[in-house]
């Protein structure tokens, strides 16, 4: 089944954990948590503090998506925070592979993300390491944007790439999942779907889950 993870960037921040607590409960796989530093993206989210206090009160496994540079300064912060999965951007570190080996020693899962013009070929010297691949269907920074619709056949050859490896890599997609792209990212092979302004916007969340994940009728 395709796995929903809900980013907290499209979620009210005067009540953050409530907020949490209420996708939980609409039954999300993950917690997507958008960490922006305002360099690498032109945007300034949250830090570890806030992901750690939003861990205190919610059950739910945390999927950190770091769009900061100089990840491996940060990660163990993050992995102390709570997160089940670590992504970091290729674009960020000339130490990729270091990168999700530091990660994995924490007992983390690690992902690597690519943003929209990004080669997949980054990934071709991590495949034997990496936990999940994140296809950036959006150029990372903000919420609420359209998918780029090249990015599905991007998904499509990333599937392949995991194929062929003969690896459990998780094929995670991020940005404007919606109604009208859920299906082709799911057919495309996407395992994981970020929705973060689809669910916040929904009237009701649960049924919006149930679409993502293909399930209505
Ligand atoms: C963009 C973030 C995404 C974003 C998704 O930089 O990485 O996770 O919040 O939001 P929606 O689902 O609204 O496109
Ligand atoms: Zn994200």
């Amino acid at each position: 089944m395709t796995k929903i993870s809900v980013s907290m960037l499209a979620s009210d921040y005067s009540k953050f954990g409530e907020e949490a607590l209420r996708m939980q409960r609409a039954g999300v796989d993950f917690l997507h948590m958008d960490v922006m530093d305002g360099c690498f993206v032109p945007n300034i989210s949250f830090g570890a503090g806030v992901i750690k206090a939003v861990h205190k009160v919610c059950d739910a496994p945390l999927d950190v998506h770091l769009m900061v540079n100089d990840p491996i300064r940060y990660a163990q912060d993050f992995a102390e925070a709570g997160a089940s999965i670590l992504t970091v951007h290729a674009e960020c570190t000339p130490h990729l592979q270091r990168a999700v080996k530091f990660i994995q020693s924490l007992g983390v899962k690690a992902g690597v993300a690519l943003n929209p013009a990004t080669p997949l070929e980054e990934l071709k010297w991590v495949m034997d390491d990496i936990d999940m691949i994140l296809i950036m269907t959006v150029n990372p920074g903000f919420g609420g944007q359209k998918l780029i619709p090249a990015t599905i056949e991007k998904t499509a050859q990333a599937a392949e790439m995991i194929r062929r490896s003969g690896r459990d890599i998780e094929l995670e997609v991020d940005g404007g999942v919606a109604l009208a792209t859920c299906a082709a990212l799911r057919e495309a092979g996407a395992t994981m779907l970020v929705a973060g302004s689809a669910l916040y916007g929904a009237p009701d969340a649960a049924e919006m889950l149930r679409i993502l994940r293909g399930e209505n009728k």
